[in-house]
């Protein structure tokens, strides 16, 4: 059976509207929450910490910006936009002093209660409320009068009314203009988890640099070589967002259609998809996410190299010459 999906008039805003909202982190998701939650009536304050450099930005936008202490001390829903690595050790000292019974904590992904890199107060509610977007398209959506899917769910309910605290905040960022699916923490957190390095991240740049690094290496051009494989990424990434695969097999040449249907499983052939499954399985286990926590401890040193490397790649260097000499 397929999934309910909650829209504008299946949501009670009020839940939201008769609590006080303080957001913790004011970067890529924290500002567009606090922004839209604003425009749809919510009163809210953000929490930074001393040494805030987001602090300025929420004032330019016309926010309080309390010290933690005093802004979830205010607070009947504190919505924890920070970086998922810091969240457990943020927690004990610079946050659980100041949650009080009842008080609501929100997630907007579902890593850091599903590894158990935070365990809440047993008196809280816990809930998450997941847009699936970057930070930029749920303010750019909702501005423009629409929104973002969301996903949401409800890890604790010590007061009964965190579904309706969770459905309520969801509405008031503009996802029930789309519509708002349940989930579990667990289930968003390994989807998005997996998603993010089999196909949006790691699958899609491993993909595009192998198959330049090919062209390149057969003597073609890396201006041309640029341009197949990644600059017309983006147009294919519209029409399956818009289409879906078929939708898209539409909107292509007959050459093109013939290329997919025949070549792409030799590509994405048997090996990549039991390769998929052990990069699942790493996840599932915690595997990924205990050696993240190490590369994390560490300073960062995997994340660095790979970075500079990259930077360096010729598809790099390509993208950087045509940008500067292109009108794209
Ligand atoms: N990036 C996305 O678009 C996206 C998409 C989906 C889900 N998410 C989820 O949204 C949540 C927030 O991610 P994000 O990308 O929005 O975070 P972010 O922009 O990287 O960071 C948010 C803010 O956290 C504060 N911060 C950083 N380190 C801190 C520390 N050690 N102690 C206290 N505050 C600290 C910083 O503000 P100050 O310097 O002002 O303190 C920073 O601006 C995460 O759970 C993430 O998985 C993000």
């Amino acid at each position: 059976m397929s999934k309910p999906i909650l829209q504008e008039n299946d949501i009670d805003l009020q839940p939201i509207l008769d609590r006080r909202v303080v957001i913790v982190g004011y970067g890529n998701q924290g500002r567009p929450h606090a922004l839209n939650l604003r425009d749809s009536g919510v009163s809210v304050k953000i929490g930074v910490r001393p040494e805030s450099q987001k602090r300025t930005v929420a004032l330019q936008d016309g926010f309080e910006a309390l010290p933690l202490p005093e802004a979830l001390t205010w607070a009947d829903v504190v919505m924890l936009a920070l970086p998922d690595e810091v969240m457990g050790s943020v927690y004990p000292q610079r946050l659980a002093p100041y949650l009080s019974a009842g008080k609501a904590l929100g997630f907007v992904h579902g890593l850091v209660i599903h590894e158990q890199w935070l365990k809440p107060n047993a008196d809280l509610d816990v809930f998450m409320v997941a847009p699936k977007a970057q930070g930029l398209g749920v303010r750019n959506k909702y501005v423009a009068g629409g929104g973002v899917p969301g996903l949401y769910a409800v890890h604790q309910n010590a007061t009964g009314k965190a579904q309706a605290i969770a459905l309520a905040y969801a509405k008031a960022i503009g996802c029930a203009r789309v519509g708002v699916m349940e989930t579990t923490f667990a289930e968003e957190a390994i989807c998005d988890l997996f998603s993010e390095q089999a196909v949006l991240c790691g699958g899609l740049t491993g993909l595009i640099k192998a198959a330049f690094d090919t062209l390149v290496e057969r003597g073609f051009s890396p201006e041309v070589a640029y341009f197949e494989c990644l600059y017309e990424v983006k147009l294919i990434a519209d029409l399956l967002h818009e289409r879906g695969i078929t939708g898209m097999r539409q909107g292509i040449s007959s050459t093109a259609l013939y290329g997919d249907i025949s070549q792409g499983e030799r590509v994405i052939d048997a090996h990549v998809r039991e390769t998929m499954r052990q990069v699942l399985d790493d996840i599932v286990a915690g595997r990924f996410s205990q050696a993240m926590q190490t590369e994390f401890a560490q300073g960062k040193p995997r994340i660095q190299q790979a970075l500079l490397q990259d930077e360096q790649h010729l598809i790099e260097r390509t993208h950087r010459d045509l940008r500067a000499r292109l009108k794209f």
